[in-house]
């Protein structure tokens, strides 16, 4: 017994201590680490939201187009989620009632925005413009995926640099017409227009599109 507890038991249990906090210091790095990762934050996040909004009722059902509520997509780098008076020019009169809106009526009469929870989040070093692809033949569709199918918003591309220079190296194949930006379910190759034809069409600036400034300024 008295060799257990002699000054060998001593650094024994000194070593058992330190490993075990720097295993704990190792643990919160890879946690800290995956929390930060892409993994956490990619394809199939969908957030709770303090309403539950479904872009599947009111594109796919109701058929109001994405201007309607996202209107500065066409002009700006920002798509921009909608006011609340958006939501109130019909639920004024629709649904008025309804728990599922409380929120909704809440923030009107407080005049305080809804706190929605951002779906697609890249990270602050990369630009991105909604505005340069909106107004060139890239739909939202192509980057968004079926939004008229979904009953709360999820992220559907992984938003990669890979994902983006995949398109940027060739996007003839993803270009549509200006009357059909906004449209769900477009299959460019049942349209009969040539990716090419789009391409001069727009004067893609094919040649810009991979460079590490175009992304990184
Ligand atoms: C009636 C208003 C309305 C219409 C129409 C609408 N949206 Fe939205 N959209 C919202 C609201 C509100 C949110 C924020 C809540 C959420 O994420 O669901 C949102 C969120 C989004 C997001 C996620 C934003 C983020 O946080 O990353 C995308 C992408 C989006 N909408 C795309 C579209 C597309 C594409 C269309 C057309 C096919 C469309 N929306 C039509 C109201 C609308
Ligand atoms: C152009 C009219 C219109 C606008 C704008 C609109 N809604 Fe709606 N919304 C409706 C109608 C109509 C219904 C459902 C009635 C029904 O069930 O047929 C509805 C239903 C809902 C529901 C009930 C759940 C569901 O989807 O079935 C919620 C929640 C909702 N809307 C939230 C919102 C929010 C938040 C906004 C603003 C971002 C908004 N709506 C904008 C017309 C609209
Ligand atoms: C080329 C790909 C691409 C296209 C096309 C595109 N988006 Fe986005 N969208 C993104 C990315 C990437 C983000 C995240 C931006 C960020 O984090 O800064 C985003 C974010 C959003 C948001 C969140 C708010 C914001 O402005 O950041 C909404 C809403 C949205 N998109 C709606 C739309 C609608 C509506 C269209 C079509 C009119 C569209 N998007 C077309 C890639 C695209
Ligand atoms: C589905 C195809 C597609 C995807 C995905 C895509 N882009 Fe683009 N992007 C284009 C096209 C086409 C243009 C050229 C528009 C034009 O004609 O000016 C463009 C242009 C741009 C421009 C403006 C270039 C300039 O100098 O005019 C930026 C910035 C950009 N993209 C960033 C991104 C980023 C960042 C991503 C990923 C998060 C992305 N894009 C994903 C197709 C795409
Ligand atoms: C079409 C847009 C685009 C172009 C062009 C582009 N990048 Fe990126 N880059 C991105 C995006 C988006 C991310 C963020 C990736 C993420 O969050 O997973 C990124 C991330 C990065 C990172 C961070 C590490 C990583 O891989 O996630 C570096 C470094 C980088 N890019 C360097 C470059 C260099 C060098 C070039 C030129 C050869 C370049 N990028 C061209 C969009 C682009």
């Amino acid at each position: 017994m008295a060799a257990l507890f002699g000054p060998r038991a001593n650094s024994l249990a000194i070593v058992m201590i330190v490993g075990v906090l720097t295993l704990a210091v190792l643990f919160a790095v890879a946690a800290y680490l995956f929390y930060r990762s892409p993994y956490q934050t990619a394809v199939g996040y969908a957030p709770e939201q303090p309403v539950p909004f479904s872009h599947r009722h009111h594109v796919g059902g109701l058929g109001i187009d994405c201007q309607y509520c996202h209107a500065s997509a066409e002009t700006s780098d920002f798509a921009g989620i909608p006011a609340t008076h958006t939501c109130m020019t019909c639920h004024s009169r629709e649904w008025t009632n309804a728990e599922m809106l409380a929120p909704v009526r809440q923030s009107l009469a407080r005049e305080e925005p809804l706190r929605w929870v951002r779906v697609h989040n890249l990270a602050d070093y990369v630009y991105f413009s909604h505005r340069a692809h909106v107004n060139n033949g890239v739909g939202c569709e192509s980057c968004h995926g079926r939004v008229d199918r979904m009953p709360l918003m999820v992220q559907r591309k992984p938003l990669t640099m890979q994902w983006c220079l995949e398109c940027h190296r060739n996007p003839a194949p993803e270009l549509r017409p200006e009357n059909r930006i906004t449209a769900m379910g477009y299959v460019p190759a049942e349209e009969g227009i040539a990716g090419s034809e789009l391409i001069e069409h727009y004067g893609t600036p094919l040649d810009r599109l991979t460079e590490c400034t175009t992304c990184h300024r």
